[in-house]
């Protein structure tokens, strides 16, 4: 197995040569998580990937639960928040989206960064996001626009990694979701490769 170095060494590397392709990821997490304005912990990460996400929130001083499908993945995120410090504030769990190992209202705000266009059932997905968040709470969606989309398709190619795999679950579908069950839209902004929207969930009277 690699050691921690090698794997902090190879994802610099992928991050530069993203940054390269006009794609600064660590300014692209860092936008989507300013149209918080103030974050509002615990939070839930869905879709850990390599924990881009999960280690700017902690950054932003919030505790953090960040749960992925692959186990793999969530190894590489957890060697990338030791090395940016923040490993103390984040807990990584290998658990599917569909099925959410947490009580009903355990956070105060749910997110999702560039996992949208991964899910195979969009609705079961928000439908825990949902369960998860407490009354008040808000959702934060963020996915790559179409150009980032094709961005990171060339990346992926030139990898090695074959081709990069887009679903048909798009944020705008996620965006309907959560307004048709009772969330007001209270943001939507486009920059940095991203659209961004922050939903709310009310405070009364929205179902659980
Ligand atoms: C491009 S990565 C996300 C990047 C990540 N948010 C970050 O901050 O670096 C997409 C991730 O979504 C995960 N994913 C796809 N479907 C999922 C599901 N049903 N439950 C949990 N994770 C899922 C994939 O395993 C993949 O790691």
């Amino acid at each position: 197995m690699d050691t921690m170095q090698q794997v902090r060494d190879r994802y610099l590397e992928h991050l530069a040569r993203f940054k390269a392709a006009g794609y600064d990821r660590a300014a692209a997490v860092r936008f989507v998580v300013d149209q918080l304005e103030h974050v509002r912990g615990p939070v839930l990460d869905v879709g850990s990937g390599q924990g881009v996400m999960a280690s700017e929130l902690a950054r932003r001083g919030v505790g953090v639960v960040t749960i992925d499908v692959n186990a793999e993945e969530q190894r590489l995120g957890a060697v990338n928040a030791e090395y940016e410090g923040v490993a103390d504030r984040i807990v990584f769990l290998p658990v599917d989206a569909r099925t959410l190992p947490f009580p009903d209202g355990t956070f105060r705000t749910v997110d999702t960064l560039d996992a949208i266009h991964h899910l195979t059932d969009g609705p079961a997905v928000f439908s825990e996001m949902r369960r998860v968040l407490r009354p008040g709470g808000r959702v934060l969606l963020a996915e790559l626009t179409a150009e980032g989309l094709a961005l990171v398709g060339r990346m992926h190619e030139a990898e090695g990694r074959g081709v990069h795999p887009v679903g048909d679950v798009t944020i705008d579908a996620a965006i309907a979701w959560f307004e048709s069950n009772g969330f007001r839209l209270a943001a939507r902004r486009e920059g940095h490769l991203h659209i961004v929207a922050v939903l709310e969930k009310p405070e009364t009277g929205g179902r659980a």
